[in-house]
């Protein structure tokens, strides 16, 4: 099994060119099925969660073709006659946002039967709002035996959508039903992440009539059919966040290449209340940081707040502060596992419902880890690249679902850090790297 072998201490130092957004590429490759005709998508993160949902849209009928790493072709058009329309494979019950099928087909064929979403284990992630919206816009849903949702309609009709919670798949997955419904859908309490923003940007360049996104009441005017587009990807907000926590953690200086800085200003505010500095250039930022860093609160929220996947990594470097530190969890249960794990190093944090009271302490010691999610195991790599001695990173199919190439970039920052294999393989990093 695959594991990162990391040897910490070194200030990270250089400059990171950042993938495109994975959570955005879901949503519009999931999107790009519903025309006939062919959607080219470019900066495409290479990451396991995008290639596990093309191999899931190819083994339904669609064509797909990579034309470089980042550039994929999609053309929906084989999709309605021989395949059916169920998807259930090895793939497909691998990730969460294989529920986008779901909005997809329902939109295009008024008719899906998709397995039931996988993805990481944060506490529970019911999809009550996305079946919800479905029937409001006509569909009858059913979970059928075996972990599927068929969802199906005459005819769907634009509706008034409110919802609940305010939910990022949810929005997305009611997005891509309505753009094709019969009238006029109000989705109101919308999330209003930025990839929302670039899925509905995308719709609209496939022909759809979407306004508000990016606001709390999105408005889908509906439209006959969607035609082919090309598209670029928005950076992905996380994986920048990622190397911004990573740069002061490590007391490094990093230039986080190809982001959109109004993106990370949540991010930006809290390292800088902690003492580093950030500088936003048009395109990029540039993080340092040096000496002993602040205690501060931070809470989880929807977007414009504080993002839920940035919590474990901000937590990490505040266990580096002088002083005590408390992070909220607001989205999700079960979102501090990575905690124990932290503690292995020598981090004194203590959780009390959903908070994490963190006292700083000076140095983190190497340690063998265990990623529980995608974010926990970017949260260990971090703490493992500032810690003293070697670290060993477990369960990193977890990680490469949504970092491309995480031990490269790192190592073009001076970090220490390669995939091993064997305890043999481990043993030569151990030798190499000091
Ligand atoms: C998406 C992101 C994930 C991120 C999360 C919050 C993708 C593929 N994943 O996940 O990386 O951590 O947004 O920013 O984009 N909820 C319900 N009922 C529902 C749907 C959600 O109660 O039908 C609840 C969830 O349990 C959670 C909250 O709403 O407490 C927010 O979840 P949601 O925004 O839907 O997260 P995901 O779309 O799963």
């Amino acid at each position: 099994m695959e594991q990162y072998a990391i040897r910490g201490g070194n200030p990270l130092e250089g400059e990171v060119v950042i993938a495109g957004a994975k959570n955005a590429a879901l949503g519009i490759l999931a999107a790009a099925i519903m025309t006939d005709e062919e959607c080219v998508i470019e900066n495409v993160p290479f990451v396991s969660d995008t290639r596990t949902l093309l191999k899931a849209i190819e083994n339904i009928g669609a064509t797909v073709r990579y034309i470089d790493r980042h550039t994929v072709s999609i053309c929906g058009r084989g999709i309605a006659s021989d395949h059916g329309l169920s998807v259930d494979d090895e793939y497909i019950r691998k990730i969460r946002a294989s529920y986008y099928l779901i909005g997809a087909l329902l939109g295009k064929y008024k008719y899906a039967n998709v397995a039931l979403p996988g993805g990481c284990d944060i506490g529970s992630r019911p999809i009550d709002l996305h079946i919800k919206g479905f029937e409001t816009l006509g569909a009858t849903v059913d979970i059928v035996s075996g972990g599927k949702v068929m969802a199906e309609a005459e005819q769907l009709v634009g509706s008034h959508i409110y919802m609940d919670t305010v939910s990022v798949g949810a929005t997305i997955n009611i997005m891509l039903a309505a753009v094709l419904a019969e009238g006029k859908t109000t989705i109101e309490n919308a999330a209003k992440e930025p990839h929302i923003v670039d899925v509905a940007n995308f719709l609209n360049t496939m022909g759809a009539n979407i306004k508000g996104a990016g606001t709390d009441v999105i408005r889908v005017r509906g439209v006959s059919r969607l035609h082919g587009a090309e598209y670029s990807i928005i950076p992905d907000q996380i994986e920048a966040g990622t190397f911004m926590a990573m740069a002061v953690a490590t007391r490094g200086n990093i230039l986080i290449k190809n982001v959109i800085p109004k993106h990370l200003e949540a991010i930006s505010s809290k390292l800088v209340e902690m003492g580093a500095r950030v500088i936003e250039y048009d395109d990029s930022v540039r993080v340092m940081a040096d000496g002993a860093l602040r205690p501060t609160q931070v809470k989880t929220l929807p977007y414009p707040g504080f993002p839920t996947d940035m919590q474990a990594q901000i937590a990490t470097v505040l266990c580096l502060a002088e002083g005590t530190s408390v992070v909220t969890e607001s989205i999700f249960e079960n979102r501090f596992r990575y905690v124990n794990e932290l503690a292995r190093m020598g981090a004194k944090v203590r959780v009390e419902g959903n908070s994490a009271i963190i006292t700083g302490v000076r140095q983190f010691t190497g340690a063998t880890l265990t990623a529980s999610d995608l974010r926990a195991g970017a949260a260990l790599v971090i703490a493992a690249l500032a810690a003293e001695g070697v670290s060993v990173v477990d369960d990193i199919r977890y990680v490469k679902r949504g970092y491309e190439d995480f031990d490269e970039k790192v190592r073009r920052l001076g970090g220490q850090m390669e995939v091993v294999d064997s305890e043999r393989s481990l043993q030569k990093f151990k030798l190499r790297a000091v």
